[in-house]
């Protein structure tokens, strides 16, 4: 039986009986041991899927909470900016509450999958001329107007909910791993963890990966200029590791060619810093947070060529050896 995220933590989140549970049967997700790539990298490597959440990342784990509570305090809309995840989070939890959603994007630096997941969800989207921190500004500022619930990672029912990823990997570890390893977009997910880890009265360290150049990576969901979260993600004494392009490209063929796992570059960064050497420690438990079908284009980009064959047995068989 699926349950839903709020049922399974309910006494650890912020609602109550008169809470509707507004629930595309998120979280729950799968934490795979990574045999091979632990042999690679030199430690036990647990690999967090969060892309198998119902819109394909980790987002909806804090959306269940934000939208059930939008819809418990009769949001008329919810609202948010978004390289992508959020947006198509957002519009599928608002279907669900029959609110409407509108979704603030930079325009032209979204994958076009998650546009066009979260146009299909029945959202509003409106391309914003401007970056990431441009269009979130703008939300605030609806946000503050009254007229529109926020549902980005400064509302804290959105890091609420997120922070049970760490609840189920220490739950299904059987204890804390030596390290927590997630990409540093926002750092709305590093906030998140930090809760997560110091309601649970846990020290362990959080690696917090961002992009070398952050306005420009082509990790198109972390590409945020200004992470909205720092100080937090500084009083949270996380780890920040920076790693370029090139190695979050490696990592990410490397994790769907080893593993079996496509996800989306930006949930490769982790990795890439576990490459790098960055990351001390024996057990690291390493959260992918997006799925690969949400790039195709990137994946177009990257992945091993094509190559044609006549429909002939021999000729195939030839060139599938080379
Ligand atoms: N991984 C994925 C797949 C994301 O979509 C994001 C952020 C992050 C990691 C970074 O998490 O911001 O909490 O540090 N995506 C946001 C969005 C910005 O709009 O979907 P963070």
């Amino acid at each position: 039986m699926t349950i839903a995220l709020i049922d399974r933590y309910r006494s650890r989140l912020p609602v109550s009986e008169r809470t509707p549970v507004i629930s595309l049967g998120e979280g729950s997700t799968p934490l795979l041991h990574a045999p091979r790539l632990s042999e690679r990298l030199g430690a036990e490597i647990w690999l967090k899927w969060e892309a198998s959440n119902p819109t394909g990342s980790y987002k909806d784990r804090g959306m269940t909470v934000a939208v059930s509570k939008a819809a418990e305090d009769g949001a008329e809309a919810v609202i948010c900016a978004s390289t992508g995840n959020t947006a198509a989070s957002a519009a599928a939890y608002a279907a669900r509450a029959g609110i409407p959603a509108v979704v603030l994007t930079p325009e032209g630096a979204v994958a076009g999958a998650k546009v066009a997941q979260t146009r299909m969800l029945g959202a509003r989207v409106l391309e914003v001329r401007g970056d990431f921190d441009e269009a979130l500004a703008a939300a605030q500022e609806l946000a503050r107007r009254g007229t529109h619930v926020l549902v980005n990672s400064v509302n804290p029912y959105r890091r609420a909910g997120q922070k049970t990823a760490v609840f189920e990997i220490v739950e299904e570890l059987g204890g804390a791993p030596d390290a927590f390893v997630i990409p540093y977009g926002g750092g709305g997910n590093t906030s998140a963890y930090a809760q997560g880890l110091e309601e649970l009265g846990l020290t362990t360290p959080i690696y917090s990966v961002e992009a070398e150049h952050r306005p420009t990576t082509m990790a198109s969901a972390i590409r945020i200029g200004d992470p909205v979260h720092a100080e937090s993600v500084r009083a949270a004494h996380a780890n920040i590791v920076t790693v370029s392009d090139d190695e979050i490209i490696a990592a990410w063929l490397e994790l769907a060619a080893v593993e079996g796992l496509f996800c989306e570059p930006s949930s490769a960064a982790g990795l890439a810093a576990i490459r790098r050497g960055a990351v001390p420690g024996e057990r690291l438990a390493v959260t992918i947070t997006g799925h690969g079908l949400k790039d195709t284009e990137n994946a177009d980009r990257y992945a091993p060529k094509l190559s044609q064959v006549d429909a002939d047995p021999d000729a195939i068989a030839a060139a599938a050896r080379a």
